[in-house]
């Protein structure tokens, strides 16, 4: 810990922001915010926030301040951070934390210098930015900074990210604007076209995370979803299975994974050798969907394996890049 403060690692995600101090997560609310149009002021942010949605007065919205992994609202997002930042600081401290704060690959330099306001008028100092999968292959303990070739990819809710690292330094990079709320959107027009049935997005996501996959599995499981008829507007249920959500995911899942043949295209052959041999580590939420390793392995090539903690090592990467700032320097974005 710097003498000054603590020091923090921030994950700031589409759909999840998490915090992480002493090599502990310390915060992990989805990123979401609740606010009162009217009065103009926010109401709640994180879980309660989530959990207003759809269930509160039309003059309370409930939004998402990220867009694809980028901020799309500075002023929430800057508030929404300091509300983060204060319930793991308490209100007063006497020195302001440093901070370590993620973005995706292929930012602009608008959208880095949005991220770094947003983290400083959030109450921290000395903020400094790092790509979400470098974040991550430092979280998961690869050997990033030796000549050997690692790779991993991020399936996270708003940006699919997938890198090649060696010597500390990114050698090839791929992003897609495409995540889990893109995979969420398919079941739900899967169901519309199928069963001409309207369903909200938590139902799809619910279904993806209860019975979903990547591809068929030994056991189709099915669950019962609420959604409300096309024509006649009378809400229904339907059963679905885990094959017919395979069915639903295969496109959007196919543009996911150019950005790792990308990645696989631009790296040099030298390292191509140690990623076959090596596979790539997946991470982020969407790694989570069953099957998606073996799916991977199918379409790349490359075998891939879930990180121990694929949602944790963003942010625990975040925060271990703070004390190896002189090594990763020349790789991490200027602001
Ligand atoms: N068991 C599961 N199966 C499939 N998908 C899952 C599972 N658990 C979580 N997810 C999905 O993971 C996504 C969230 O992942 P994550 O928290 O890594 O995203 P994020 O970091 O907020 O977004 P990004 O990095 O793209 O900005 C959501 O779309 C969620 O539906
Ligand atoms: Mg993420």
């Amino acid at each position: 810990m710097s003498i000054f403060g603590k020091d923090l690692g921030i994950d700031l995600g589409t759909v999840n922001t998490l915090i992480c101090e002493n090599d502990e997560i310390v915060l992990h609310e989805p990123t979401v915010v609740a606010i009162d149009i009217d009065e103009l002021k926010i109401v709640d942010v994180g879980h309660s926030a989530r959990e207003m949605d759809g269930r509160v007065p039309e003059s309370i919205e409930v939004s998402r301040p990220l867009r694809d992994g980028v901020i799309a609202d500075f002023e929430v997002t800057h508030r929404m951070l300091g509300y983060f930042i204060e319930r793991v600081s308490g209100p007063a401290r006497l020195f302001k934390p440093r901070v370590m704060i993620t973005v995706p690959l292929g930012v602009t330099s608008v959208e880095m210098r949005a991220v770094h306001e947003a983290t400083l008028q959030a109450g921290s100092r000395d903020v400094h930015l790092i790509q979400e999968p470098l974040a991550a292959a430092i979280g998961v303990g690869l050997p990033i900074t030796t000549p050997s070739g690692n790779m991993v990819v991020d399936l996270g809710g708003g940006v699919t990210q997938a890198v090649m690292i060696a010597m500390s330094g990114i050698v090839a990079q791929g992003a897609t604007r495409l995540g889990g709320l893109k995979l969420d959107e398919a079941i739900s027009t899967y169901v519309r076209k199928k069963y001409g049935l309207i369903i909200g997005p938590r139902t799809a996501e619910e279904a993806k995370i209860r019975i979903g996959a990547a591809l068929p599995q030994d056991e189709d499981r099915t669950i019962e979803i609420q959604g409300q008829d096309q024509v006649t507007g009378l809400p229904r249920p339907v059963t679905i299975s885990t094959s017919e959500i395979v069915e639903a995911l295969q496109e959007t899942l196919q543009l996911m994974v150019m950005s790792i043949r990308d990645v696989l295209e631009k790296t040099p052959p030298e390292l191509a050798s140690d990623i076959i041999d090596r596979g790539m580590v997946i991470c982020g939420g969407g790694s989570l969907l069953r099957g998606i390793d073996k799916w991977l392995t199918r379409e790349t090539g490359v075998p891939a394996y879930r990180a121990e903690e694929p949602v944790a090592c963003i942010a625990r990467g975040a925060y271990r890049g703070l004390g190896m700032l002189d090594r990763l320097r020349r790789t991490l974005p200027k602001v």
